[in-house]
């Protein structure tokens, strides 16, 4: 799979750079507001941002990942980061994204997940995904319902470090649904 750019009328998506870890650091993954219901804990330092940086890297040369950095056009700002990876237990691509915390609820990362949704269907010609959002993090579902994905259930998800786990609603997306819908 490619992390190919995208554009949207708000929004570029590119892939991310090492160059990239000042604006990360200082826009989502030092802030715990950001890092709460996600996976990966909140980074305490740059070094931190630099391994994930280091390993997004690594997942650029991989089949099956994509990682897209998301850009504000209007004033150049790396604002959040959209991935994709296989799920092996699933047998389906898992979608996450995050997103700068002054820049919630102005409809970026529903934007930026509808576009790459189309880019992976159409292009990657990819047919099942998987999103999963804690209970007490609604807005990540609704995000996911905006973008075509359908509720199937409940389950639970640990931090990468198992330091927390968390309720969590599964939506999954078929891409005949999408194309229905849009029809
Ligand atoms: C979840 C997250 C990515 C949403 O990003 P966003 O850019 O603010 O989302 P959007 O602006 O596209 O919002 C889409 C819908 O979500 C809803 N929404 C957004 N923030 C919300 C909130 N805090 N509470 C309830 N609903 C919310 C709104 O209804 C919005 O619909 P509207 O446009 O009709 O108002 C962002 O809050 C975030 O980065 N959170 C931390 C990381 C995270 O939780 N990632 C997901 C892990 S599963």
């Amino acid at each position: 799979m490619q992390t190919q750019k995208l554009e949207t009328e708000r929004l570029i998506l590119r892939k991310l750079k090492l160059e990239d870890e000042n604006e990360i650091f200082n826009n989502w993954t030092s802030d715990d507001e950001v890092s709460k219901y996600v996976r990966w804990s909140i980074h305490k330092s740059i070094e931190d941002t630099r391994e994930y940086l280091k390993n997004v890297m690594e997942t650029y040369k991989k089949e099956k990942n994509a990682e897209w950095g998301i850009v504000l056009k209007e004033t150049n700002e790396l604002i959040g980061a959209l991935g994709c990876f296989f799920n092996d237990e699933e047998n389906r691509y898992e979608i996450g994204y995050n997103i700068s915390r002054k820049h919630w609820r102005n409809g970026y990362t529903t934007e930026a997940l509808k576009k790459v949704m189309e880019y992976l269907i159409n292009e990657e010609h990819i047919k099942s995904f998987i999103c999963s959002h804690a209970k007490d993090n609604p807005a990540s579902g609704a995000v996911m319902r905006k973008a075509g994905f359908k509720y199937v259930k409940d389950d639970t998800y640990e931090k990468f470090d198992k330091s927390q786990k968390f309720d969590c609603k599964v939506y999954y997306l078929e891409a005949i649904n999408l194309t229905k819908r849009s029809k």
